[in-house]
């Protein structure tokens, strides 16, 4: 594929051409896939103005009128399926056909909020006398910025900006300098559906430079996140000083249940999917196992077969499972997560080599593995399996619960009373019980303690770009 030299998106204009740019690399093979230029404070400044004019008119457009250019801005990206998937596959890693899965995710909430922007409904309360109404009504939050990840160039922008146009904002995204391009795609998207100029804006510059411009400006109401617990917990103390509303999708450390009633290749099929999707690069990927023992050799059994048949490459390749890790650094905390394990006594049964050049990681099974091992206690973010042998359904509750963070949870059981006392007793904000893929433009997506503030998705999504107003009417007898 050619060269991609892109722009940043600001108030209708592809702007930055005779600025300094940067290379967007692939992970694969190390190659120059594009540039982007190092978008300036000016260029934020403009967009926040771009933006904020550009409000005005949005937030009066109908409902209905909102919603046509969702529809058509979510025909495009279908129609650019292939294109998009490709570069977000050379710039992220991914192998093609989850490339391909997740422009499609992307879109569906384009698709979603299209729709439910047409049901943001106010109430009208009883008051307490004749001489009052009460009426609660919902109106949009204002100019919001995100900031957003890499290991889901297209989906994290998406789910955040079709809420926030269909509630009546108005949007600035800074993508993450490791894949721009698939921002840049997407904003093409959307101009060619006709959104008006400066209803979304894109700028991509360090990540300071945009969160210090950002916080210090009145204009832009809201900041949405998705990205490290750490990077959140500061942007969470900046946004103080002005109040700003603030959502946030950060780190998980999730844990994978297997009672000893369940399904062995349900709960196979499972782990395979939640641990392995991107290279186990997802912040709700199975983290750390916990399997009782009953159904522990025949589990382990047949988990080890599946991953054995596991292909890694690049992502471009046919069949190819497993992409590379993002970088070096992503590698780094891998082969360190696998090094502590082997030291402090695990086996490693698949994997964990070092067979491949970095960053390819073997997807890696650990057997033996104990709580006090980094791969237990910290999110690896790579095709890292630990499984811990336990007795008791108690053991595993206590043992999953046993963390600051709590954005997903999964177990299989096919007992019911076992599934639903367990769905109660997790302290994560999305849990799957028989399921390894819960992920869905309809569903509420967020954490709860130290995996952030908000959610994102399904009806909670809308809500977090929308301001309740109530109004109290005199009403002469
Ligand atoms: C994430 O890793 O933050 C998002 C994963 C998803 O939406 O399924």
């Amino acid at each position: 594929m050619k060269e991609l030299n892109l722009l940043n998106y600001v108030a209708g204009e592809w702007v930055g051409e005779n600025e300094e740019t940067f290379d967007i690399t692939n992970p694969a093979t190390n190659e120059r896939v594009g540039t982007m230029p190092n978008g300036t404070k000016e260029d934020v400044l403009a967009a926040i103005e771009g933006a904020q004019a550009a409000f005005e008119e949005w937030k009066v457009l109908s409902a209905e009128e909102r919603s046509d250019y969702l529809e058509k801005f979510y025909q495009r990206v279908i129609e650019r399926q292939e294109e998009i998937a490709r570069i977000l596959t050379l710039e992220n890693g991914k192998p093609l056909k989850e490339a391909r899965g997740e422009v499609l995710y992307a879109a569906s909430f384009i698709k979603w909020y299209a729709e439910e922007g047409k049901r943001v409904y106010g109430r009208t309360i009883p008051s307490k006398g004749p001489g009052q109404r009460i009426q609660v009504m919902k109106q949009p939050v204002g100019v919001i910025a995100a900031i957003t990840p890499w290991n889901f160039p297209a989906a994290m922008i998406t789910r955040k900006l079709a809420p926030a146009l269909a509630a009546g904002c108005t949007f600035i995204v800074k993508p993450p300098k490791e894949t721009p391009l698939t921002a840049a795609k997407l904003m093409e998207c959307a101009e060619e559906a006709g959104i008006p100029s400066g209803v979304v804006n894109m700028v991509v510059t360090p990540n300071e430079a945009f969160s210090e411009t950002i916080q210090q400006s009145e204009v832009v109401r809201k900041l949405t996140f998705t990205g490290s617990t750490e990077v959140g917990k500061l942007l969470m103390k900046q946004s103080a000083d002005q109040m700003k509303n603030i959502s946030l999708e950060l780190g998980g450390q999730a844990p994978l249940i297997v009672l000893d009633d369940a399904d062995v290749e349900a709960a196979v099929e499972g782990t395979i999917a939640s641990k392995f999707r991107n290279a186990g690069q997802t912040c709700i990927c199975a983290n750390r196992l916990y399997v009782q023992a009953g159904i522990y050799d025949e589990f382990v059994s047949r988990l080890k077969e599946k991953i054995e048949e596991l292909n890694v490459g690049n992502g471009l390749e046919e069949n190819v499972d497993i992409g590379p890790l993002i970088n070096q650094k992503g590698y780094e905390k891998v082969v360190r997560h696998v090094e502590d394990a082997k030291e402090k006594g695990a086996d490693i049964v698949v994997g964990g080599q070092g067979q491949y050049e970095a960053p390819f990681y073997e997807p890696t099974l650990i057997l033996g593995a104990k709580e006090n091992m980094l791969c237990m206690t910290e999110e690896t973010f790579g095709p890292v399996v630990p499984v811990q042998k336990v007795e008791t359904e108690e053991e595993a509750i206590r043992l999953a619960n046993d963390t600051p963070f709590g954005l997903a949870a999964y177990y299989f059981t096919e007992n019911m009373n076992r599934g639903t006392k367990m769905a109660e007793a997790l302290d994560y904000g999305i849990i799957g019980w028989n399921h390894g893929a819960p992920s869905a433009a309809q569903a509420p997506f967020g954490g709860m303690k130290q995996s952030g503030l908000g959610r994102e998705g399904g009806a909670e999504g809308i809500e977090a770009f929308l301001e309740t107003k109530y109004l109290s009417i005199g009403i002469k007898s």
